[in-house]
């Protein structure tokens, strides 16, 4: 026991931080899925906004203090209070997979010292959560962890797909969100008394007869009105007007520009944000399948004629790094190789479970104790699968897990998470616990409908106590090609000596999940509810 401590304080000492001098921004800037982002700046601090789809929490919120190294603060919305509940709790029946949060927004409201996130779910209402801020403003936009406190907002019947937020940069009651496919609408708002966002106009204010545009961000430079947005997934246009109501000009700022990765798309969407003193860089995402979508930066300038144009590199592409955009000595706890103990009262920022969880079957006491939830044979029907995003090119994620407490029929271990899914785990028959790797766990594509719960590929020895069980992911990108990249599941039960199970699983290049792969760890029922397992930590090393 001493001993296990020991190695894991090492392990932690050991794990790579930032440099301590670095001089440059690297791309992918972070090498996970955290896509559709939203990027905007507090004084010397930097927040970016993804979408999580029927992950829950979702639409998480991360931070830097130099646009090269991120860290997870919170979620802006802690649980989906999403219609139908059923759906979104995966509950009778019910599923909202590839559903939720799509592309959303978040900015802060400096008057009030308020935090603004809102994203249109399934295509009719506009959610809005708001948490304060923390006196953000006066500390360089830097919130105290416990200032978070995230509060669901009466919703906008209105759909605002694909919203870009802005509060007027010397006037913030002046409120608008630019919108829509193909159709660019935007929208005013009035915040009331309450603090509650309020439409007060709207209208169409750009058509693009000839290509799809969405994921507009609105931003204003120099007295004029910039709203920009994608061509998905392979360009980026800017429009600018000197009303939020037009009339607006088009350009366009990339069309499938070469680079920085292969095999993984073409940067668009995103944003724009400036730093103090003055220089703008963009932040757009990669379809980098099967590890989803990944964001890239790059400085941009603009010309003399008010227009904006991406740094390149000296093949004309997006650069693999360029300059670190701000030299600061603030440190953040970089996104990446991490162990998780499951210390400290409540879950890290970096999970997020599939679909709400019910809040019932789980605790934090010495580490992740998960009750069974569900009783079901289908892994994508059953709550309370706990998942952490894949970092990239090659990682590993291993699970220390207690198997004593299960029950006959239940099923517990590592996921590699996705519609097409396999895990390592354990299944309990009467009083065995046997090892298994188990494949072909297939969501339809299109209806998310399960076409098939699973084949066990291997058979392993049985267990007792604690298991170790780990999955080795290549999550380079393979996109628009038919190399599947390969997943080694093993398993240990000294945690030093791990042992292969199965075939080699080779992952799905599919952009119709949106979401990538990602590690995850379960327990489920067959028979009845009252198993339990206890997962003592989580690594993830790069490899
Ligand atoms: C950061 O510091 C380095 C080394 O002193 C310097 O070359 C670079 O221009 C600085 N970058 C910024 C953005 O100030
Ligand atoms: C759905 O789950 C959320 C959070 O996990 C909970 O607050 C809510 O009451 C649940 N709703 C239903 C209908 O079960």
């Amino acid at each position: 026991m001493f001993l296990h401590t020991l190695i894991t304080t090492l392990l932690l000492l050991l794990l790579p931080r930032q440099a301590l001098s670095q001089t440059t921004l690297t791309n992918p800037v972070i090498w996970q899925d955290h896509p559709d982002l939203d990027v905007f700046r507090i004084g010397h601090t930097f927040y970016y906004s993804s979408s999580t789809f029927a992950y829950s929490p979702g639409a998480p919120l991360l931070r830097s203090f130099d646009l090269a190294n991120w860290e997870a603060v919170t979620h802006s919305v802690p649980y989906l209070n999403f219609s139908p509940a059923n759906a979104y709790n995966l509950t009778s029946g019910s599923r909202a997979y590839v559903k939720g949060i799509w592309a959303s927004t978040l900015r802060y409201r400096p008057s009030t010292d308020t935090f603004y996130w809102l994203g249109c779910i399934d295509g009719s209402k506009t959610h809005i959560w708001t948490s304060p801020g923390g006196n953000a403003r006066q500390n360089g936009g830097e919130v105290p962890p416990q200032a978070w406190n995230w509060s669901p907002r009466p919703v906008i019947s209105n759909c605002y797909y694909d919203a870009g937020l802005f509060f007027d940069d010397n006037d913030d009651s002046q409120v608008y969100v630019a919108y829509g496919n193909t159709q660019i609408r935007m929208a005013q708002l009035v915040v009331d008394q309450n603090g509650d966002l309020k439409e007060v106009r709207n209208q169409v204010v750009y058509t693009s007869g000839d290509m799809t545009l969405e994921g507009a961000r609105l931003y204003k430079r120099n007295g004029e009105y910039y709203v920009w947005v994608t061509r998905p997934a392979d360009a980026q246009f800017v429009l600018r007007g000197k009303s939020p109501w037009g009339p607006f000009e088009r350009r366009v700022l990339v069309d499938r520009i070469g680079g920085p990765l292969s095999s993984a798309g073409f940067a668009h969407q995103g944003g724009i944000v400036d730093t103090e003193d003055g220089r703008w860089f963009y932040l757009g995402f990669l379809d980098a399948y099967p590890g989803g979508r990944i964001p890239v930066a790059a400085p941009l300038t603009w010309g003399g004629d008010g227009w904006p144009i991406v740094v390149r590199d000296g093949g004309n592409g997006w650069g693999r790094t360029y300059p670190l955009p701000v030299n600061t000595t603030r440190k953040v706890n970089v996104l990446g190789p991490r162990v998780d103990e499951f210390k400290g009262g409540k879950l890290g920022p970096e999970w997020e479970w599939n679909h709400n969880p019910d809040n019932g079957k789980w605790s934090l006491s010495d580490g992740l104790v998960l009750k069974t939830a569900t009783v079901t044979g289908d892994l994508f029907a059953a709550r309370n699968t706990l998942t952490h995003r894949i970092v990239g090119p090659k990682s590993r994620g291993t699970f220390r897990i207690d198997v004593g407490a299960m029950r006959d029929g239940d099923r517990a271990g590592a996921v590699l998470f996705r519609d097409k899914a396999a895990y390592i785990g354990i299944h309990k028959t009467g009083n065995t616990a046997s090892i298994v790797m188990v494949d072909n766990l297939n969501l339809v594509e299109g209806s998310w409908t399960t076409s098939s719960t699973g084949r066990v590929a291997a058979t392993g020895p049985s267990v007792t106590g604690e298991i170790w069980l780990r999955i080795q992911a290549d999550i380079t990108p393979a996109f628009g090609t038919n190399t599947g990249r390969q997943v080694i599941f093993s398993y240990s039960t000294d945690g030093r000596t791990f042992t292969n199970l199965g075939p080699a699983f080779a992952m799905s290049n599919s952009w119709r999940y949106f979401t990538g792969y990602r590690y995850g760890v379960f327990n489920f029922a067959t028979k009845a509810l009252g198993g339990e397992v206890k997962v003592k930590s989580f690594a993830m090393e790069m490899v």
